[in-house]
């Protein structure tokens, strides 16, 4: 079971990984959690060129490629393994996440995106891709607060810098191709408590966790 979480920055994708990798263990289930961009030691360097707010020089088309270099790693060493080990493997971000930032956020071509995400992915995709969505304002307020709270290196990354339009830009793009691929993505609100919207998660997860059991 590949699941992978998506929406804006801030709208909670962590958190709820985090708890439902808490509801796995406790079901006795095995699982594995991890990440894009940074699921691999290579990734996590191309994380830290991608994230740094430093790096204002960088060409669209250079981003692109490194999301599609850290994909092609993690797909190799982590996904395909795990997957292959009959785990519960839960991403947080996955492909989609290019097509809404590279492509609706960026405006890189979302054809030649497409194609790339086919190969960096070697057709593997998620199960369900579960998309919290909120307003990008819920979103980038929560990124601040964590800020705030965690004194996260005190600043924030180069896409949380971003103006509002393309953040806006990016949730359309999540509901566009959530839209695209329903039988894949489920849309959840984001805006609803931690632990609400966890038990909707369960919820809606509790028919594939009986399966595995
Ligand atoms: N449902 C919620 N209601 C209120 N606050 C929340 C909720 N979910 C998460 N938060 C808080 O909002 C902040 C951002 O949450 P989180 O880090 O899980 O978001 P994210 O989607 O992983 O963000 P990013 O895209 O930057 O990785 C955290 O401080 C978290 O505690
Ligand atoms: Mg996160």
């Amino acid at each position: 079971m590949f699941i992978s979480f998506e929406g804006i920055e801030g709208c909670g994708k962590t958190t709820q990984v985090e708890l439902l990798a808490k509801y796995l263990s406790h079901r006795g289930l095995h699982y594995l959690v991890t990440r894009e961009p940074g699921g691999t030691h290579l990734g996590k360097l191309i994380r830290q060129m991608l994230l740094d707010p430093a790096h204002t020089e960088m060409e669209p088309l250079t981003e692109l490629f490194l999301y599609a270099a850290d994909r092609a790693q993690h797909i190799a060493q982590v996904i395909r393994p795990a997957l292959e080990s009959q785990q519960w493997l839960i991403c947080d971000r996955f492909a989609d996440a290019t097509t809404v930032y590279q492509g609706y956020g960026r405006n890189q071509d979302l054809a030649f995106i497409q194609q790339l995400n086919e190969m960096a992915t070697q057709g593997i995709w998620p199960r369900l891709s579960l998309l919290l969505d909120c307003p990008v304002e819920v979103g980038l307020d929560r990124a601040r607060q964590r800020i705030v709270q965690t004194s996260l290196e005190g600043r924030e990354d180069r896409f949380e810098q971003q103006d509002l339009a393309f953040h806006q830009k990016v949730r359309e793009g999540y509901l566009k191709i959530a839209a695209q691929n329903p039988n894949r993505f489920i849309i959840l609100d984001a805006t609803l408590d931690q632990q609400q919207l966890h038990q909707e998660i369960v919820a809606l997860l509790e028919p594939y966790l009986e399966d595995m059991e």
